[in-house]
Parts: C-alpha cells; sequence; structure tokens
C-alpha cells in the first residue's frame, strides 16, 4: 500500500505530480491555509505531510498524531515546528536550504536599496500627481556603494549577501553566534565584531539569524538607540527578530533613517503605526519568491517526503540525530 501525504496547501504542479507518482496524495489547492482543528483532523492517519510555514506544528499536534513519519515544510524556516517534540516523536522534519539563498539575497540586497534610495516612496510621490520638477534635494536617500554594511547571522543567505555588499565595495562587518573561520572570512571580506561595535559603525544592517529563543527580539529600542540617525535596518529574517513596536517608534522619531522589512511579528498582521511610515519599505514574506526558486523549494519538500517515507534519509535532514 502507498503511504498518504497531506499537502497542507497550493504547491507548483511538478511536485505535486511528483508525489502522485510516489504516494497517496490528498491535496489542499489552496492559497488558505487549514484552521488549526482542520489541520489536525486531515492529518488524522497520514504518513506524512508537504507542510508551509502558515502551518503550527505544536507539541500538542504532533503527539496526536501518532502514524505521522515526516514533515516536509516548504521553507528553510521551521520555526512553525516544535523540533523537540517532533524528534522525541521520531517525526522526520525537512527544509529546503540552499535553492533559496541567492532569491532571499537579492530581495535583501533590493529592500537595502530601496529604503536606501527611497524607491517605494517615490513611486508614491510620483503617482499621487505631486511631481513638479527636478529639485537638488528632492528625495535623496543616502549611498549604498562604499558604506557599511553590518550582517547579523552568516549562514549561506549572510554570506550572499555579503558578496552583493563585496560588488558595492562596502565595509562588511558581521556577528554572529559562531565565528567564520579565517579562510572564510577572508575570501568574502568579512570582520567579525562584537554586537554592540556592528550597531554603532554600519550605515545598513540586515538580519540573516534563524528564529530561536535566543534571537527573539534581538533588535529592541536599546539596539536600535545605538544605531547611525542614519542606518537602515533590513529585516528578511523572521519578524519576531525585531520589535515592531520600537521599531515604529524608532523609524518615526528619527532613532534611524529607514527600514525595509519582508517578515512581521505577527503575519500577515502589520504594526500599524509602520503602514502610516514613509521610510519604510514593507513586503509580505516574498523574500523567497521568484518562480524557479519557488518551484524548486516545492520539489525539495516533495522529494524529502518520499525520501523518509521509503526509508531512506533525506537530503534536507533537519533533526539529524534520526538521520
Ligand atoms: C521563508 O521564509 C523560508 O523560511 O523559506
Amino acid at each position: 500500500m502507498k503511504h498518504s501525504v497531506l499537502v497542507t496547501k497550493r504547491i507548483y504542479p511538478e511536485a505535486f505530480a511528483y508525489l502522485r507518482e510516489h504516494v497517496d496524495v490528498e491535496y489542499h489547492d489552496s492559497e488558505t491555509s487549514y484552521s488549526p482543528d482542520e489541520l489536525l483532523q486531515r492529518l488524522k492517519g497520514k504518513d506524512g505531510t508537504v507542510s508551509q510555514l502558515t502551518d503550527h506544528f505544536t507539541a500538542e499536534v504532533i503527539n496526536a498524531l501518532p502514524k505521522l513519519r515526516v514533515i516536509a515544510n516548504v521553507a528553510v524556516g521551521f520555526d512553525n515546528i516544535d523540533l523537540e517534540a517532533a524528534t522525541k516523536r521520531n517525526v522526520i522534519v525537512t527544509n529546503t536550504p540552499g535553492v533559496l539563498t541567492e532569491t532571499t539575497a537579492d530581495f535583501a540586497f533590493a529592500l537595502l536599496m530601496a529604503a536606501a534610495r527611497r524607491i517605494a516612496e517615490a513611486d508614491r510621490f510620483l503617482r499621487a500627481g505631486r511631481w513638479r520638477e527636478w529639485n537638488v534635494d528632492l528625495l535623496c536617500g543616502h549611498d549604498v556603494y562604499g558604506s557599511t554594511l553590518g550582517l547579523i547571522g552568516m549562514g549561506r543567505i549572510g554570506q550572499s549577501v555579503a558578496r552583493r555588499g563585496r560588488g558595492f565595495q562596502m565595509r562588511l562587518l558581521y556577528h554572529d553566534a559562531t565565528r567564520q573561520d579565517s579562510q572564510s572570512e577572508k575570501e568574502l571580506g568579512i570582520e567579525f565584531v562584537p554586537l554592540e561595535t556592528l550597531l554603532r559603525e554600519s550605515d545598513y544592517i540586515s538580519l540573516h539569524v534563524p528564529l530561536l529563543p535566543e534571537t527573539e527580539k534581538l533588535i529592541g529600542a536599546g539596539e536600535l538607540s545605538q544605531m547611525k540617525k542614519t542606518a537602515v535596518l533590513v529585516n528578511t529574517s523572521r519578524g519576531p527578530v525585531v520589535d515592531e513596536q520600537a521599531l515604529a517608534e524608532a523609524l518615526a522619531n528619527g532613532t534611524i533613517a529607514a527600514a525595509g522589512l519582508d517578515v512581521f511579528e505577527r503575519e500577515p498582521e502589520v504594526e500599524p503605526k509602520l503602514l502610516k511610515l514613509e521610510n519604510v519599505v514593507l513586503a509580505p514574506h516574498i523574500a523567497s519568491a521568484s518562480t524557479e526558486t519557488r518551484k524548486k523549494m516545492c520539489r525539495m519538500a516533495a522529494e524529502n517526503a518520499v525520501a523518509a517515507l521509503e526509508g531512506r534519509r533525506p537530503e534536507n535532514l533537519v533533526n539529524t540525530s534520526l538521520g
């Protein structure tokens, strides 16, 4: 008998076709997530699931599903899954790293540029019919080229953003829980500094850490107050890494100059104060959203699910103690 898999939300057709060749699929071909109750009901009796970051796998959910063997998340992040509970119950968790690195780094840099050069604000200005003539100080932003970029988190995506920064002749500072080896620091042209130094000296600060208890509200009022008044903060990691209230206040009162945000504390809600500000560029969690990349992420998750159910070690195993 074939294994049964729940696909919790729409995925690209190629990935669905792959799954259908290998397993029995229940497909929720929808843009809307199941409610927590419905998710649980649909998962009952399933061997695996291809899930998305809007599905919450709490310990309670995991423990109520004795048959479940794999959660294949279509995302590099997996903070929507209680990893400890999954591991305890021998449920394999997989993610989709690598394929989204460059796309996400592109988007982080796009947000950086947009915030620095006020592109979204300029677009709104023009469309509102407010453009009268060329002026020497019309919508002036700040230079990116030759400035200092501070990267918090130096995993794959942080490194790719560093490479882009290098192309812009930026001075590259970084801070992370683990330091890169000196060869990698040299190749990337990055300098390890304490967080305080990074906050104080960077013109642009971009976040590339996973959401963990240690990184929750990593950037709050205290950290924002240490940044330059001209600083720009970019967040493509996870919303709760930044205290959104504190950031809105810092942007409103000029503690920092601008921000570019792709992720929020309570998605899809956005702190109302942020929506009123001109100096923040807002995007609906789309940093990895190129068609090419999203196709690869879906396919990767499907392959991970099938591998786990066929007793092979999935390529992107998160809870490696089960491998
Ligand atoms: C998206 O945020 C992801 O984790 O892939």
